[in-house]
């Protein structure tokens, strides 16, 4: 039996900001149980929910020096959907309201959870083959796995995988506070390690450090040894592109499928969508005080509202994308600039669009569910999970060419009769808006293509099936087989 440590700062159904959730609390339960013994550890925030608190078990604690600092970590245990979780546990550390709080703050947060995650190991007697890290939060794992760790026979041999869901955070900062704080020696701050344009960065630690590397996506693998999409660490990736994977992020398919989903108003299927999906428009309109009417074209977004995900496109063109004949449905939250742009047309166009500036799981699914189409034009997207969420419900998306994007939505060819959504390849508002006239179009006058283009797009399989193989194989391939 292999045994493989997650070691993530978020994680369903615990905690969540955003995809790298989905994909650390859903893989873990799609590699074969005979072969792989697979572990998650993450922070015990005050926030996660008291239903899950009261679940877990006290399972030890020690102090743990941080360089000068003397702190205490706790560890607690429990078991969810087969898969066993650690949450360490911290209240100095752990406190506060949102995972990521300010800068500084979360720079010692994070060092102090990747000592405390390699401190707990002999503590619970569990010692991983692979230490999977996701992330600049759990960058500097592999590099105490080669400094003070190795010399204990306890952690001889543990390799480490860094995934990448998203280059553009780091966890840079200045040196001298990262020395103080870590207590790692003047040997690992220089720029072949974690010295990064004259400050210290912990991803390009992990990146440095890490048996493998790799990424959510094919494209983004590639797009990230490029000046452009590489946030100055194409350097370094370039250099070790050949231990570089992109595998693409999956879905789980238990959780999100409109058969069962307990929070959608109706149930579907693949072969009942055309009668039974309309009834969640129908659904979410009267929950929003959208005018009622199952014929109109309703198009989402659910996003982190920030520049990553194109709302300086959706801005420019904000006014011709409320059109009439079109509902739009917002749920997200971000930069208070756009929060306030969705603000002001849900005002001037009551009962066509729906603003919902906060963070809600349910009424994400019950998007989902009702629109017709879900826009999600980034400006760059490693892998991006509402795609194919949307996909899984027939909803079709209506994407940029960039990253995961690129590999998972297959664009309509008229023509042809194939694809799964619509796309448009440029960085440009109005590439953007001629896309969804398109979609629109083909929603109101090509109905039969329409239909067939959702058949196919519920069809698309993006569960975990085919993407956990390809983290067995780097398993293997680390453990010498
Ligand atoms: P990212 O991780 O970059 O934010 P992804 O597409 O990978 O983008 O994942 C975003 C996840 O967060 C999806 O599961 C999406 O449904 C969810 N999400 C984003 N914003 C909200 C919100 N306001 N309420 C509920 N879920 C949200
Ligand atoms: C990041 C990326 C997103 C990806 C997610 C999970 O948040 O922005 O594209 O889907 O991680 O890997």
């Amino acid at each position: 039996m292999k045994k493989i440590l997650f070691a993530t700062s978020e994680c369903v159904p615990f905690i969540k900001t955003g995809g790298l959730a989905d994909v650390a609390g859903s893989l873990p339960k799609y590699f074969d149980k005979e072969e792989f013994d697979v572990r998650v550890m993450l922070p015990n925030y005050k926030t996660i929910d008291r239903k899950w608190k009261e679940k877990m078990v006290y399972k030890d604690s020690f102090y743990m020096n941080l360089a000068w600092r003397n702190q205490y970590v706790g560890i607690m245990e429990m078991e969810y959907d087969g898969v066993t979780f650690y949450f360490i546990d911290n209240e100095y550390y752990f406190s506060g309201d949102h995972p990521y709080e300010d800068g500084a703050w979360d720079i010692e947060k994070f060092a102090f959870f990747d000592k405390a995650v390699l401190s707990s190991l002999p503590v619970i007697d569990f010692r991983p083959d692979v230490i999977h890290c996701h992330d600049w939060q759990t960058g500097l794992i592999p590099v105490f796995l080669k400094d003070g760790f190795a010399e204990n026979p306890f952690f001889q041999g543990i390799k480490s995988v860094m995934t990448i869901h998203n280059l553009k955070f780091q966890g840079a900062w200045d040196k001298q506070t990262v020395m103080d704080i870590t207590g790692l020696s003047p040997y690992y701050f220089t720029p072949d390690k974690l010295e990064h344009f004259g400050g210290s960065n912990y991803l390009k630690g992990g990146i440095c450090y890490a048996d493998a590397v790799t990424t959510v996506s094919e494209s983004y693998a590639e797009e990230i040894k490029t000046p452009f999409y590489g946030e100055g660490l194409d350097g370094l990736l370039s250099a070790r592109s050949g231990e570089l994977t992109g595998i693409v992020n999956g879905l789980d398919y238990n959780e999100w499928n409109p058969a069962t989903d307990p929070f959608i108003y109706h149930h579907y299927t693949i072969s009942n969508w055309r009668r039974e999906k309309k009834k969640n428009k129908l659904g979410l309109q009267e929950e929003l005080g959208l005018e009622k009417n199952d014929k109109v074209f309703m198009m989402g977004v659910v996003s982190r509202l920030t520049d990553q995900k194109g709302f300086d496109l959706i801005e420019c063109v904000m006014e011709q994308l409320c059109a009439e004949g079109t509902q739009f449905v917002i749920l997200g939250t971000g930069d208070p600039k756009y929060e306030n742009l969705f603000r002001h047309y849900e005002w001037k166009y009551k009962g066509r669009v729906s603003s919902n500036i906060y963070y809600n799981n349910e009424r994400s699914h019950k998007i989902y569910a009702a629109c017709d189409a879900f826009l999600m034009p980034s400006l760059f997207e490693p892998c991006g999970l509402s795609q194919l969420m949307s996909l899984r419900y027939g909803t079709l998306p209506i994407v940029r060419e960039t990253g995961g994007l690129k590999d998972t939505v297959q664009p309509y060819n008229e023509y042809e009769g194939t694809g799964t959504g619509f796309s448009f390849a440029n960085y440009n508002a109005h590439e953007m808006l001629h896309t969804v006239e398109y979609a629109k179009y083909t929603y109101y006058n090509k109905k039969r293509e329409w239909n067939k283009i959702v058949d196919r797009a519920m069809k698309a399989d993006f569960s975990w099936a085919v993407s956990a193989k390809k983290y067995e194989d780097i398993y293997r391939k680390l453990c010498g087989e």
